[in-house]
C-alpha cells in the first residue's frame, strides 16, 4: 500500500467515486446517488433477511469454500450457468438449489455451506448483508472507468469476500487509523464559531450555529474529485498527499455510505484542515451556485440564512481555513472567557438547501456576552447590513478573491497564491541534534543560492555559514517545491529582539508581493514567539524595501539590549520595526480594505440621507472676501462642527489677564528658551530672507502690554507663527524644531484649560 492508508490484502487503493451505479458522482454536491444506492441495497437486504433459511444458505454458498471430504480446495461455489458479466443491477439475482453441483469442484452447493448449519440467524443476516455488498461492489468494479477507483472497489470487494469466507468482520487495514488529523474539521468549525461569533447575542449565534451545521453536513456528503481530476485542475498541489486522503475518504466515508457492512466515519470527524483546504474553494463556489439555483425553492424562513448569511459565513471561514496563523486549528484552542464551546454536530442525513426545514430554536448552553463597545461606535447591526451589501448577495459568490484590481494591496497576489497552495512558507534551520532531513537540507542549499545571487556583496562562505548555523533560522518561500526566497534571522529571546540577517527573493519573482508577504509571515511568527522587535542592518539598496515593511531608523530597542549581540555591517544603516501583537499581519491589508469599503458605504448612506441641494454662494461676486464656514448653507446638517471654537472673552480686562497668564506659563516653560527674543541675524544667517513674518515671546509680551490683542485669535495667531517659523527654518532633527513641537503642545493645553478653545 502506497501512502498511509491501505486495504487488506495489500492492494493499492486510490480512487474516484466515478460512474458506479448509484454511487455518487465525483465532485458534486448531491448525495442522492449514494442515498438511492444504499436504499436499494437496504431493501434487498431486508427481503433476504425475511426469506427462509434454505434460501439464505443458497445465497451464502456462492461465497463459501467447499467443506466436502477429501480437503476440496474450491473457494466458492460456481454455478453451471454463470451470470452475464458484468452482471446487470436490474436483474433478479440468480437462485440455486442446494443439490446443484459446483462447476469448479463438482461438489454440491450444500457441501459449501455445512459450516453455516448451526450459525445463529443474526450471524446469517450479517453475512448476507456482506454478500449483497460484495455483489454491489462487483457491479461498481465493472462500471467504474477511473482506474484508481476501480482498484479501491476491487480491493474492498476482495476484503468483503474474505470476510464471508472466514466469517470475520471487515477491517480496512491501514498504517494509520482514523482520525487522520487533529483537530477535526468539525472541531475546527466549532472553534471558528467560538472564535468569531461568541460575542453575538444568543439569537444571532444560533443562526451561525445553524450555518455551521449546514456546512458540516454538506462536507459529509461531498464527493471529492478524483486525484487525476485534481491533478488536472491544480497541478501544483500536493498530489500524493491528496491521493492518500482520497483513498481514506473512499474507504472510510464514501463506500460505507452504500455498503453498510463496512464501518462508516463522518468526513468531518476523521479529517482535518488538510482535506478541507483541498476542497474548500471548489466547494464554496458550488454551494453558492447551488443556493442560487435553489433560490426559489427555499423555505421562506431559510432564504435570508442561505442567501445572505451563508456566503458571508463561507468567506469568513475561508480566511481561517487558508490562513497559516488561524488559532482555530490549534489543538490548544480554548474558547475565550466569553463562552464555552458550542458543540456542533451534524445530522446523519444529507439535505440540500431546499430540503431544510425550520427547527425550533434551542437555547444555547452559554450565557451571551457582549464585546465592550465604545460610545459613539457605529451600531453593529448597521455594520452587518453594510457588510452584506459589500459581499453582493445578488451574485451569491461573495467577494471576488481571484481577480486582482489595480488597487490591490502589494501582498494580495501572494496571499491568494498561498491560499491556493501555489506557494508555501516554512521556518527551517539546520540542527545538530536531529537527523538531517533531506528536503530541509535541499531547501537550505536553495536559500544559500538565492541569498548569494541577490546579495553579491556578501561573501558566499559567510552566507553559507549563517544559513547552516543552528542558531539561525530561515523563513523560506517555496514554489513548485523550489526555494524562491527567504528571510534568514536570529532570535535573541533574552534580549527581546530578532536580528534579520538576509532577506531576498529570486530575481524573476521580485515585485510580485512575495517580499511583503514573507515579512508579514515573519512578523506573525515572532508574535507567536513573543518577540516584538526586529533589528537589521540595511544597505542603501534595501532601506526602501524595509521602510515599506514598517521599519524605521528610529530604533525603539535600547542600545544596551542589542550592542554586542547584533552583527554590525560597515556602511549599513540600523533599522528597527516594532510589532503590534494585535495585528494579524498577513491579513492586515485585507482588513484595511474591508474597513475602507465599509466607511465608503457608510458615507454613501449618509450622503443619500442628506440629498438636499443648496444654491451656490453668490456673496463673493458681491465683493465679500471671506465668510465663516458655518454660514455655508447645509454645512451644519452634514454633522460638521467648528473645531477649536471656544469662548470669546468679551471683557477686555478679563481677556488681557487670561492671555497674560498663558504667556507667563509659556515663557517659563523649559523649551521656551529659543523663542524668548527676536532671532539675531548674526546667529541665523539668511533667517530674514526665509522668514517673512518673524515673531517671538518678547514681542508678544510687548504687544500684550500695548493691548494689541483685542481678540484671542490675534494672540493665538502670533504664537502659532513662532512655531511655524521655527519649523520652516530649522531641520526636523534640530533641537529648535523639537522645542517648537513641545512648546506648541504645552501652549494648546494651556489655552484649552483657559477655555479659549474647546477641549
Ligand atoms: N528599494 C525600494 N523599494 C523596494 C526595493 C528596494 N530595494 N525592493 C523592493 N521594493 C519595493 C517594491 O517596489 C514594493 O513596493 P510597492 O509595494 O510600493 O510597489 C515593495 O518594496 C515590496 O515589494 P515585494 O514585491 O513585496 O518585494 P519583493 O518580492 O520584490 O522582495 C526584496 C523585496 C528586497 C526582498 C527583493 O527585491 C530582493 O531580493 N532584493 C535583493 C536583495 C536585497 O536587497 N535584500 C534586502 C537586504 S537583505
Amino acid at each position: 500500500m502506497s501512502g498511509s492508508a491501505g486495504i487488506q490484502q495489500g492492494s493499492p487503493a486510490i480512487g474516484a467515486a466515478g460512474s458506479a451505479p448509484a454511487a455518487p458522482g465525483a465532485g458534486g454536491t448531491e448525495g442522492s446517488g449514494a442515498t438511492v444506492g444504499s436504499a436499494r441495497i437496504a431493501v434487498k437486504k431486508a427481503q433476504l433477511r425475511s426469506s427462509p433459511r434454505p434460501k439464505k444458505l443458497e445465497k451464502l454458498g456462492v461465497y463459501s469454500s467447499c467443506k466436502a471430504e477429501g480437503a476440496c480446495k474450491c473457494n466458492s461455489w460456481k454455478s453451471q450457468n454463470p451470470p452475464p458479466t458484468p452482471p446487470r443491477t436490474d436483474q433478479q439475482p440468480n437462485t440455486f438449489n442446494l443439490q446443484d453441483p459446483c462447476r469448479s469442484c463438482s461438489h454440491t452447493l450444500g457441501d459449501h455451506v455445512t459450516h453455516l448449519e448451526n450459525v445463529s440467524e443474526e450471524e446469517m443476516n450479517r453475512l448476507l448483508g456482506i454478500a449483497l455488498d460484495v455483489e454491489y461492489l462487483n457491479t461498481c468494479v465493472h462500471k467504474e472507468e477511473d482506474a484508481d477507483t476501480k482498484q479501491v472497489y476491487f480491493s474492498l470487494f476482495k476484503l468483503l469476500r474474505k470476510c464471508i469466507l472466514q466469517m470475520g468482520r471487515p477491517v480496512v487495514e491501514a498504517q494509520e487509523s482514523p482520525p487522520f488529523e487533529k483537530p477535526s474539521i468539525e472541531q475546527g468549525v466549532n472553534n471558528f464559531v467560538q472564535y468569531k461569533f461568541s460575542h453575538l447575542p444568543s439569537k444571532e449565534r444560533q443562526t451561525i450555529v445553524e450555518l455551521a451545521k449546514m456546512f458540516l453536513n454538506q462536507i459529509n456528503y461531498w464527493q471529492l474529485e478524483t486525484p487525476s481530476q485534481r491533478r488536472q485542475r491544480a497541478p501544483a498541489d500536493d498530489a500524493a498527499g491528496y491521493k492518500v486522503n482520497y483513498t481514506r475518504w473512499l474507504c472510510y466515508c464514501n463506500v460505507p455510505q452504500f455498503c453498510d457492512s463496512l464501518p462508516r466515519y463522518e468526513t468531518t470527524q476523521i479529517f482535518g484542515r488538510t482535506l478541507l483546504r483541498s476542497v474548500f474553494t471548489v466547494m464554496r463556489k458550488q454551494l453558492l451556485e447551488q443556493a442560487r439555483q435553489e433560490k426559489d425553492k427555499l423555505p421562506p424562513e431559510k432564504r435570508t440564512l442561505i442567501l445572505t448569511h451563508f456566503p458571508k459565513f463561507l468567506s469568513m471561514l475561508e480566511e481561517e481555513v487558508y490562513s497559516h496563523s488561524s488559532p482555530i486549528w490549534s489543538e490548544e484552542f480554548l474558547a475565550g472567557s466569553s463562552g464555552g464551546p458550542i458543540p456542533i454536530h451534524t445530522g446523519k442525513t444529507h439535505l440540500t438547501f431546499s430540503q431544510l426545514k425550520r427547527k425550533p430554536s434551542e437555547p444555547l448552553p452559554h450565557e451571551e456576552t457582549k464585546k465592550l463597545r465604545i460610545v459613539g461606535d457605529i451600531p453593529m447591526e448597521l455594520i452587518n447590513e453594510v457588510m452584506a451589501t459589500i459581499t453582493d448577495p445578488a451574485s451569491m459568490l461573495g467577494p471576488e478573491t481571484s481577480l486582482l484590481s489595480a488597487h490591490s494591496a502589494r501582498d494580495e497576489a501572494a496571499r491568494l497564491e498561498e491560499r491556493r497552495g501555489v506557494i508555501e512558507f516554512h521556518v527551517i534551520g539546520n540542527s545538530l541534534n536531529q537527523k538531517p532531513n533531506k528536503r530541509i537540507l535541499m531547501w537550505l542549499v536553495g536559500l544559500q543560492n538565492v541569498f548569494s545571487h541577490q546579495l553579491p556583496r556578501m561573501p558566499k562562505e559567510y552566507i553559507t555559514r549563517l544559513v547552516f548555523d543552528p542558531k539561525h533560522k530561515t523563513l523560506s518561500l517555496i514554489k513548485d517545491g523550489r526555494v524562491i526566497g527567504g528571510i534568514c534571522f536570529r532570535m535573541f529571546p533574552s534580549q527581546s529582539f530578532t536580528e534579520i540577517v538576509f532577506c531576498a527573493v529570486t530575481s524573476n519573482e521580485q515585485v510580485k508581493g512575495y517580499g511583503t508577504h514573507l515579512m508579514n509571515h515573519l512578523k506573525e511568527y515572532h508574535i507567536k514567539h513573543d518577540i516584538l522587535n526586529f533589528l537589521t542592518y540595511a544597505d542603501e539598496y534595501a532601506i526602501g524595501y524595509f521602510k515599506k515593511q514598517g521599519f524605521s531608523k528610529d530604533i525603539k530597542v535600547p542600545m544596551a539590549k542589542y550592542l554586542g549581540y547584533i552583527k554590525d555591517y560597515e556602511g549599513a544603516t540600523l533599522m528597527g520595526c516594532e510589532l503590534n501583537p494585535s495585528i494579524p499581519y498577513t491579513e492586515f491589508s485585507v482588513i484595511i480594505k474591508k474597513q475602507k469599503e465599509i466607511i465608503k458605504k457608510l458615507i454613501e448612506r449618509k450622503q443619500a440621507q442628506i440629498r438636499k441641494v443648496y444654491p451656490g454662494l453668490s456673496c463673493f461676486k458681491e465683493g465679500v472676501r471671506q465668510i465663516p464656514i458655518e454660514s455655508i448653507p447645509g454645512i451644519r446638517e452634514t454633522g460638521w462642527k467648528p473645531v477649536g471654537k471656544g469662548k470669546e472673552l468679551k471683557d477686555p480686562d478679563q481677556l488681557y489677564s487670561t492671555l497674560k497668564t498663558i504667556l507667563q506659563h509659556v515663557k517659563s516653560h523649559q523649551n521656551a528658551w529659543p523663542f524668548m527674543e527676536p532671532v539675531k541675524k548674526t546667529e541665523a544667517p539668511g533667517y530674514y530672507q526665509v522668514i517673512r513674518f518673524p515673531m517671538d515671546l518678547k514681542t508678544m509680551s510687548e504687544r500684550l502690554k500695548s493691548r494689541y490683542y483685542t481678540t484671542r485669535k490675534l494672540f493665538m495667531a502670533d504664537m502659532q507663527r513662532i512655531f511655524t517659523n521655527c519649523r520652516e527654518y530649522n531641520p526636523p532633527e534640530s533641537e529648535y524644531y523639537k522645542c517648537a513641537n513641545l512648546l506648541e503642545k504645552f501652549f494648546y493645553t494651556k489655552i484649552k484649560e483657559a477655555g479659549l478653545i474647546e477641549k
